[in-house]
């Protein structure tokens, strides 16, 4: 079922050639290896979603949706939920499949709006999408007119839920790839535009990880930069011992003076913060379609401007830089 093989060869034909050279062997290496416990559960769910005909696809509502060409029975709307709640737990989104609304744990569509507007038209970029979930900006991006979007994250449920949605939006310029960051080769300037939106503080080495980004990149490319920081008035530089809002592996929270700094230190131009925000209990919640504990859970029950922990609560910034 997982066989990105159509895929490879659209990257080959949109000026991605050698980068897809590149990671075939990765990714074959990855998908021979796949010893996820649930992955049979995940394909059985992905094979059994009902065959829906599409008359309207829209990857650039807030909710990524698609409306049927004619009306469908309970029955089958019944299997389409059934199925995609077998992929349980989803993250990123808001989805509507033929008026199913996939009420996902976070308004991913509210980071989409609070970016879009500062960054460089998509429109004929080759876009890469570091740590991007089941894909949920990936198709903004390309409703954004991004000629062709490589997501990769090595989560592989996500990868499964991309697929599930992905065959009903049928959208054949952007995939979800299983694999991670340091799957990626170093040094080939490929793309016009490099994403990476959560992952900095997951990785013990900030710096290292901006520069591998930055050498994906082509020359007067550009990165989008989205971090938990926290507020200059703390320092440089948090680093938590043990957890950060119940999250493992939370290394270094930058203040934004120090994230804009290490942008500058790898050799990145014209770096600048386009949002700060606060994250709020409406964007980031537990619902139907993700049952799990989430960020009510994670700050202190009397001061919301804490961490369950004590440190303070999850403050976002996107940066925007050039190489
Ligand atoms: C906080 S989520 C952000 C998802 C999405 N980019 C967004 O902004 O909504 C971080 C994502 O990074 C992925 N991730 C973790 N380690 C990674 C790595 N080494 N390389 C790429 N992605 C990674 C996780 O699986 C998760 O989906």
């Amino acid at each position: 079922m997982l066989d990105f093989s159509t895929y490879l060869t659209f990257l080959r034909s949109n000026g991605l050639s050698e980068f897809a050279s590149e990671i075939a062997p990765v990714l074959e290496i990855a998908l021979r290896e796949l010893n996820n416990g649930d992955l049979a559960k995940w394909e059985k769910a992905c094979a059994s979603l009902p065959e829906i005909e599409t008359s309207a696809i829209n990857l650039g509502a807030s909710a990524v949706s698609a409306e049927a060409a004619q009306h469908i029975s309970q029955e089958t709307l019944d299997a389409l939920r059934e199925n995609l709640m077998q992929l349980h737990p989803w993250r990123k989104g808001p989805f509507n499949l033929f008026s199913l609304h996939i009420d996902t744990e976070w308004r991913s569509d509210w980071k989409w709006d609070r970016l879009e507007k500062s960054i460089s038209p998509l429109k004929g970029r080759r876009v890469l999408d570091v740590g991007c979930g089941n894909g949920y900006h990936c198709f903004r991006m390309v409703a954004s007119g991004a000629q062709a979007v490589v997501g990769i994250d090595p989560f592989l449920l996500y990868v499964m839920q991309f697929l599930a949605v992905n065959k009903y939006f049928k959208c054949q310029s952007a995939a979800v790839l299983p694999l991670g960051i340091d799957d990626l080769p170093k040094s080939l300037p490929a793309f016009d535009s490099v994403f990476s939106m959560g992952v900095l503080y997951h990785r013990k080495n900030p710096l290292e990880h901006l520069e591998h980004l930055r050498s994906l990149l082509v020359d007067g490319g550009e990165l989008i930069l989205e971090t938990i920081i926290v507020e200059d008035e703390f320092g440089d530089i948090l680093e938590p011992k043990g957890r950060y809002a119940k999250m493992r592996n939370v290394w270094k929270i930058p203040s934004p003076t120090t994230c804009a700094d290490w942008l500058r230190e790898v050799g990145f131009r014209d770096v600048r913060v386009v949002d700060i925000s606060k994250t709020s209990l409406d964007e980031q919640r537990s619902s139907e379609w993700m049952t799990f504990e989430s960020l009510g859970d994670f700050l202190d029950k009397d001061d919301t401007s804490l961490t369950f922990e004590g440190y303070p609560a999850p403050i976002r910034a996107v940066f925007v830089a050039t190489k």
